[in-house]
């Protein structure tokens, strides 16, 4: 009995053994397929979940690309881009205009990724004492090469006699910069100065000698040397400068003996030995900053502009003072790449003939870098020096806010846009505002007669102003003059690929 029962336990039990085996067997046989077919069903369905969302997102509320975005006949795909037509790369770097070949060498020379070590901005070891001559003659043969290689310059421009005289004049006086100077101011900004000490905003005023009127406005306003308030914040030292050219002799006024009289008198003309024209306000920049590094290095801030502007110098005091702050103080990484202004984008050089601004497509081909333009920037006194450096490597360019984005470009730096530098005026609505003036840093175009009467008006406006902030951004400003995807200019020109990098990588 019971080995019976023990026998038939064992039995039981091996059945039951048995039994398990089985049904695992089972149950895996069963269920994988099962686990399978269920995931495959959710993947199905997600799959078509989505395939419909995208479906409807389409036919309701996808944007109309631009035509010559479709691959027509490729595929039945609208999102695919064409293929190219063209070989991406210029066999003749930008057909050939003049600037583009003159600097092409010189960006391959000092190309980040070709040549890690000629690329670095600060070779400039040689220019911390202030030994500028050393400094010139090592670094000037690139920009001397590239005139070198070309050879005549005006018989490279197929066009050049048709050119507008200003054109022609550019030309045949590009490959030299280093005019002297005529007459300084001594001791702007004090010399043996520890860091620090310079002066917190240096005014740079580019002006004409005629234009005696604009600087007398701008010295009793905007332009006050000193100390000076901030609207609210505790302000800092403001120091002013002018810079000129020659004049063409005037046939009654001796204007280079009244300037000598008004240099004595204000100390604050700085004028070189070239002539003062429009396009060769470029010379303005690039001279200024070898001034500044020699005569102001110290400056915290300086702002550049055009004597026909009125710029709230307090309220502009409290504005760098709070970026100061917010970047991480004085010499921080974000002050050494610090410059601010009116941003404009993705313009094409002019190509109306009739216009002062006119850039024929044999001396200039591409798209403009980022710049800062419209009556005045502001930028710091570490990216002053760092750009007068890079000029060394950058030739000359006839638009002179367009030459300094050039530079900005090459360094990596991208200049701020604010609403409160207005190019242009008020739009209409705000005009009325019985605080418009207060809510701006610049504004392009006034007169010396109408800067007079704002700025006293600015000044009695000042307390129940007090709460008025500067302009922002109301709507999204559509500043692109191209469209991007055709690559074509205003005109309908063909453009070329990467059209303002003519590093030639
Ligand atoms: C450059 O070429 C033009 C015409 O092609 C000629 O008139 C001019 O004298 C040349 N200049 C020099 C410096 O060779
Ligand atoms: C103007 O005055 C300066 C200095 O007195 C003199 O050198 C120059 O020749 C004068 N120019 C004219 C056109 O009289
Ligand atoms: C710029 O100044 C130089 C030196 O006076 C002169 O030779 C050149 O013609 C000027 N350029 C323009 C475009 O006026
Ligand atoms: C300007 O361009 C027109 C045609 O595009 C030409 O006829 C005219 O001669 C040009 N004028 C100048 C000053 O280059
Ligand atoms: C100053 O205020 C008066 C009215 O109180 C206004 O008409 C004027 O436009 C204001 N001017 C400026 C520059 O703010």
């Amino acid at each position: 009995m019971y080995l019976a029962t023990s026998r038939s336990f064992l039995f039981s039990r091996k059945m039951a053994q048995c039994h398990c085996r089985w049904r695992r067997v089972l149950l895996c046989l069963c269920c994988a397929p099962c686990v399978l077919v269920g995931s495959l069903c959710v993947y199905i369905t997600l799959a078509v979940c989505y395939g419909m969302t995208t479906s409807t997102g389409l036919s309701s509320s996808a944007p109309i690309l631009p035509e010559s975005f479709i691959a027509p006949g490729l595929t039945r795909n609208d999102y695919l881009a064409p293929h190219p037509t063209n070989s991406f790369w210029d066999p003749k770097p930008h057909g050939g205009a003049l600037w583009n070949r003159l600097q092409l060498p010189i960006d391959r020379h000092y190309n980040p990724i070709l040549m890690p070590k000629s690329s670095k901005e600060h070779n400039d070891h040689l220019d911390t004492n202030n030994n500028n001559a050393n400094y010139l003659r090592l670094s000037l043969p690139t920009l001397n090469a590239g005139f070198s290689e070309i050879g005549n310059l005006t018989s490279q421009m197929d066009d050049f006699q048709e050119l507008p005289l200003q054109m022609q004049m550019f030309v045949d006086s590009m490959h030299f910069r280093d005019y002297h100077v005529l007459i300084e101011p001594a001791k702007l900004c004090g010399r043996g100065l520890k860091k620090g000490q310079g002066p917190l905003l240096l005014l740079a005023i580019k002006t004409q000698g005629l234009n005696f009127e604009n600087r007398q406005a701008i010295r009793q306003t905007w332009g006050w040397a000193g100390w000076v308030a901030g609207a609210t914040g505790k302000g800092g030292m403001v120091r002013r400068i002018f810079l000129l050219g020659k004049n063409h002799a005037e046939p009654h006024v001796n204007i280079s003996e009244l300037l000598q009289l008004e240099s004595r008198q204000y100390r604050d003309i700085l004028q070189w030995d070239f002539h003062d024209s429009f396009f060769n306000l470029t010379l303005k920049d690039v001279l200024l900053w070898d001034w500044l590094s020699t005569h102001c290095p110290l400056a915290r801030f300086v702002f550049k502009g055009d004597d026909d502007v009125l710029l709230r110098t307090p309220a502009l005091l409290d504005y760098l003072r709070e970026q100061t702050i917010q970047s991480g103080g004085p010499g921080s990484e974000g002050m050494k790449g610090f410059m601010v202004g009116d941003v404009i984008r993705a313009a094409v050089p002019n190509r109306v003939n009739s216009t002062k601004y006119f850039i024929p497509d044999s001396f200039y081909k591409g798209l403009y870098p980022p710049y800062g333009g419209g009556g005045g920037v502001v930028y710091s006194g570490e990216l002053a020096l760092r750009l007068k450096r890079i000029s060394r490597r950058v030739h000359l360019y006839p638009i002179d806010d367009v030459y300094v984005g050039m530079c900005l470009h090459r360094l990596g730096v991208h200049p701020i846009h604010h609403p409160a530098f207005l190019t242009f005026d008020f739009p209409k609505k705000e005009r009325v505002e019985q605080c418009a003036y207060h809510t701006i840093l610049l504004i392009h175009k006034r007169s010396p007669a109408q800067v007079m009467k704002l700025w006293s008006e600015i000044m009695t406006n000042q307390t129940e102003c007090r709460n008025t902030i500067l302009r922002m951004e109301k709507e999204k400003k559509n500043t692109l003059l191209i469209d991007p995807f055709s690559m074509k200019d205003n005109k309908g020109q063909e453009l070329l690929m990467d059209p303002w990098d003519s590093s030639g990588n």
